[in-house]
């Protein structure tokens, strides 16, 4: 049985703050969407019956009914964990993938999120710590503490060094994580997801990722959930200046995923950063993403304002984003969602 310390339970309710402004327009980051700047190629002869678009795909050993995964957001507090419950159901129902935001704060307060694989008993689970934490004492018996208790498929570690510069608590050593990754990579019961939380991992970072045994990477690019603007509503006016230049700092993933998918051929590419509806899926598959993720465009759908959970929308939601997906295949005349091969130049 572990004690929380007073850091966790400062976690705990940032998480709940966090959820707050990432629901609102200030957590937007103000760049253009780089995915504006893709237009699929249309085909007018597809030669098919759209019912034939068969958008199911493989993901850690598991059926999707299309490429996506909802990326881990929250976890550890009441209103998370709540959160976290509808998620589950709704995913299991949907059949997508889903990850939950970082247990440290759930293992520190011994509250167990095991109940989610009873709700989500089909799809692969992820599971959530950071990079700074694994590379810190005890990180390795955190990360398998955090496996175990979800009956995770895969744990990802996230890299966030924007979000804890800005953040007055946040940690600033970030020595040893990337040794910290190869060691987990090696010791835990299953594989590897390392993934950003809206600034990107370029080329050279995925690149050493590959090199210590990752074979999953989330980019989460800038252009959606912006933690620089988030942590900076956090603090006082006086203080917000400093970090006013950085405040939608991070790579565009039209910038990265075309070199990464050419480079990376074994590894799981996961685009996700801003994403807004089933066309901007089509899109980051064209690209050369294996699965799509997003991540506050559901909570926005599942939580409403008075703070109901409204898992009907949420369904509704990524029965859109499924239909969507599929209306782009077929106008792209695509009977699956698997662009490989067809751009020449982009992979
Ligand atoms: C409220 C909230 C909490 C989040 N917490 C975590 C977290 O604990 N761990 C993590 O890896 N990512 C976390 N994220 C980042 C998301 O997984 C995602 O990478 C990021 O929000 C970019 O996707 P989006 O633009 O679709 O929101 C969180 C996102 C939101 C909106």
């Amino acid at each position: 049985m572990t004690t929380p310390t007073q850091k966790d339970l400062i976690s705990a309710n940032r998480k709940d703050i966090h959820i707050d402004l990432a629901k609102s327009d200030a957590s937007r980051s103000l760049r253009p969407h780089p995915l504006d700047l893709i237009t699929l190629p249309h085909n007018a002869l597809p030669e098919m019956d759209f019912n034939e678009v068969d958008t199911t795909c493989r993901f850690l050993n598991r059926t999707l009914s299309f490429p996506f995964m909802i990326t881990g957001m929250t976890g550890g507090t009441m209103r998370g964990d709540t959160l976290n419950l509808a998620f589950a159901e709704v995913a299991n129902q949907c059949k997508v993938a889903l990850g939950v935001g970082s247990q440290r704060v759930s293992i520190a307060r011994n509250r167990s999120q095991n109940e989610l694989r009873r709700l989500a008993p089909d799809i692969p689970l992820i599971g959530n710590i950071g990079g700074v934490q694994l590379a810190q004492e005890n990180g390795l018996d955190l990360a398998k503490a955090a496996v175990d208790d979800l009956e995770a498929d895969v744990l990802a570690i996230h890299l966030n060094p924007l979000q804890e510069i800005i953040q007055p608590e946040g940690d600033r050593n970030w020595r040893g994580v990337l040794t910290a990754i190869e060691k987990a990579v090696r010791v835990l019961p299953c594989p590897v997801l390392v993934k950003e939380v809206g600034a990107g991992i370029s080329l050279p970072v995925a690149q050493k990722l590959q090199n210590v045994g990752v074979r999953h990477i989330d980019v989460a690019c800038a252009a959606g959930t912006s933690w620089a603007r988030i942590e900076a509503e956090r603090l006082p006016e006086e203080a917000r200046d400093i970090y006013e230049p950085f405040l939608d700092w991070g790579h565009l993933i039209t910038d990265i995923l075309p070199e990464m998918r050419q480079s990376l051929k074994d590894v799981t590419l996961i685009g996700s950063g801003g994403l807004r509806d089933g066309l901007d899926l089509a899109k980051l598959l064209w690209l050369g993403c294996d699965i799509g993720g997003g991540a506050s465009i559901l909570l926005k759908a599942l939580e409403s304002e008075a703070l109901s959970i409204q898992q009907v929308d949420l369904h509704k939601s990524l029965e859109t984003l499924k239909e969507q997906l599929t209306i782009a295949l077929f106008l792209t005349g695509h009977k699956t969602p698997v662009f490989r091969d067809e751009v020449s130049g982009i992979r």
